[in-house]
C-alpha cells in the first residue's frame, strides 16, 4: 500500500472540488483532490450556466476568472411569461446594482482543471472504490486505488465534494443523519442548440402545458427546458418535436421569433429538492450536492456549493492560521441557514411555475393569485430578485 499525506483531501473533482481546491491552494494550504471519473467525463456533463454575484467574485478570489470576464454575458434581468403576459424581474435596479453572469458550469469546471494543472496541485483521476475512514478522529484518512496501486491518503480534513451520488454522505452512520426530501412528479427536457438566443434575457415561462425555459450559453448557442411527465424518455423527443412544443408554450410574440436548429445535447434530468443536516461528521465536511439538491427553477445548485466553498474555505483558512479549530463545529449551521434559503426560494420557483399532475382547481387558481400578487407588487419583485441573484454570504468571525 502506497501510503500520501496532505492537509485537505478532497473527494470529487466536480466544481465544488476544483474551487475549494484552487482556494486551499493559493492559500498556501495543500490539498489532494480524488475523482473517480476521467477529466472528459466530468467535462461531458451538461449543467446549468447562471452564476450570482458572490460565486463571480468567488471565481475572482481563485483567479480563474479571466475567460469568465471576457466571455460570460452580464445579465441584469430575466422575464417571467403567464397568463400571456411578459413580465420583467430588473434585477439590478430591484437589488441595488446586481447582476447575474451567464457561463456555463462546463467552461467553470474547465478553467478551474486548468488552473489546478498550471498550478501544479495533485488531481487523482479515475480513483477507484474510495473510502473515508477515521472521521471522528484527528487523523483521518481516505483508501482507494490508482493506477493499480492501493493508496492510503492521510489528511487533517475530508471534504466530501463528491455529488448527491457520492461516497462521503454515505459513509456518516445513518442515525448521525437527518434527511429532508421532495421528489417532484415531472422532470426537465433540456437540448443545448447552437442558434441565436430567442430573447435577450431568460424567460422562465408558466402555461397549462407545462413550464418552459429559454436560457443561453452565449449569443450563439441556446439552452432551452420543457417540463416532461417523470417517466418520459428522451428518445420520444425528436428535434421537431421539441421546437413544436417549446413554441406552444411561449407567448406569441416569443413563438414567432424563436429560431431552430438541430440539437447537440438532449437529456432529462429529474427534479428533487434534498437536504442533510448536518452538514459534517468529525473532520468529514460535506459540501455542494453531496449535501443538497435543489430543483434548477432558481438556478441555484451551483452556486450553493460555491457558498459551502467559501464557508469551508473561510473556516480552514483561520483553523491554519489563527488555530481557530473552535470554527470547525459552526460549518453546518453556517451553511444551512442559506442553504434553506435558496431550498425555499427553488421550491417556491418551481411550485409557482409548473403544472402539478394532482392540483385542483382551487390550488390553480391559488397559484395564479400568488404570481399575479408578486409581480405586481415592488415588493414582490423585490424579494424574487434579491434571491435570483443571490443571498449575501456570512461573515466567518
Ligand atoms: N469517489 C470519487 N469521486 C466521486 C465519487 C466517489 N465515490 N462519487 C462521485 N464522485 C465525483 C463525481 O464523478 C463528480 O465529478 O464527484 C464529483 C461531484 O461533482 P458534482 O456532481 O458536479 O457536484 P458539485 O461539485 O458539488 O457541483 C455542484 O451543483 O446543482 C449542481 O449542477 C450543479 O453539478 C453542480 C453542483
Ligand atoms: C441553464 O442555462 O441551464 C439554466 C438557467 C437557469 C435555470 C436553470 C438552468 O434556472
Amino acid at each position: 500500500m502506497k501510503t500520501l499525506k496532505t492537509q485537505v483531501a478532497i473527494i470529487g473533482a466536480g466544481p465544488s472540488g476544483l474551487l475549494l481546491g484552487q482556494l486551499l491552494h493559493n492559500a498556501g494550504i495543500d490539498t489532494v483532490i480524488v475523482e473517480r471519473q476521467d477529466p472528459d467525463y466530468v467535462l461531458g456533463r451538461i449543467r446549468a450556466g447562471v452564476l450570482e454575484q458572490g460565486m463571480v467574485d468567488l471565481l475572482r478570489q481563485a483567479g480563474v476568472s479571466q475567460r469568465m470576464d471576457a466571455e460570460g454575458l452580464v445579465h441584469g434581468g430575466f422575464e417571467l411569461a403567464f397568463d400571456g403576459r411578459q413580465v420583467a424581474i430588473d434585477l439590478h435596479a430591484l437589488t441595488g446594482g446586481k447582476n447575474v453572469m451567464i457561463y456555463g458550469q462546463t467552461e467553470v469546471t474547465r478553467d478551474l482543471m486548468q488552473a489546478r494543472e498550471a498550478a501544479g496541485a495533485v488531481t487523482l483521476y479515475q480513483a477507484r472504490d474510495v473510502q473515508p475512514h477515521g472521521m471522528k478522529s484527528e487523523q483521518p484518512y481516505l483508501t482507494f486505488e490508482h493506477d493499480g496501486e492501493a493508496v492510503r491518503l492521510e489528511c487533517d480534513y475530508i471534504a466530501g465534494c463528491d455529488g448527491f451520488h457520492g461516497v462521503a454522505r454515505q459513509s456518516i452512520p445513518a442515525e448521525s443523519l437527518n434527511i429532508f426530501e421532495r421528489v417532484y412528479p415531472f422532470g426537465w427536457l433540456g437540448i443545448l442548440a447552437d442558434t441565436p438566443p430567442v430573447h435577450e434575457e431568460l424567460v422562465y415561462a408558466r402555461h397549462a402545458r407545462g413550464f418552459a425555459l429559454c436560457s443561453m450559453r452565449s449569443t450563439t448557442r441556446t439552452r432551452y427546458y420543457l417540463q416532461v411527465p417523470a417517466d418520459e424518455q428522451v428518445e420520444n423527443w425528436s428535434d421537431q418535436r421539441f421546437w413544436d412544443e417549446l413554441k406552444n408554450r411561449l407567448p406569441a410574440a416569443l413563438a414567432e421569433r424563436l429560431v431552430t436548429g438541430p440539437s447537440i445535447e438532449k437529456s432529462i434530468a429529474p427534479l428533487r429538492s434534498f437536504v442533510v443536516e448536518p452538514m459534517q461528521y468529525g473532520h468529514m465536511f460535506l459540501v455542494g450536492d453531496a449535501a443538497h439538491i435543489v430543483p434548477p427553477t432558481g438556478a441555484k445548485g451551483l452556486n450553493l456549493a460555491a457558498s459551502d466553498v467559501s464557508t469551508l474555505f473561510n473556516i480552514l483558512l483561520k483553523v491554519y492560521r489563527e488555530q481557530r479549530t473552535d470554527l470547525l463545529e459552526k460549518y453546518s449551521e453556517i451553511c444551512l441557514r442559506r442553504v434553506w434559503k435558496a431550498e425555499r426560494f427553488s421550491w417556491w420557483m418551481t411550485s409557482m411555475l409548473h403544472q402539478f399532475p394532482d392540483a385542483d382547481a382551487f390550488s390553480q387558481r391559488i397559484t395564479e393569485a400568488e404570481l399575479d400578487y408578486f409581480v405586481s407588487s415592488e415588493a414582490g419583485r423585490k424579494t424574487i430578485a434579491e434571491n435570483y441573484v443571490g443571498l449575501p454570504y456570512e461573515a466567518i468571525e
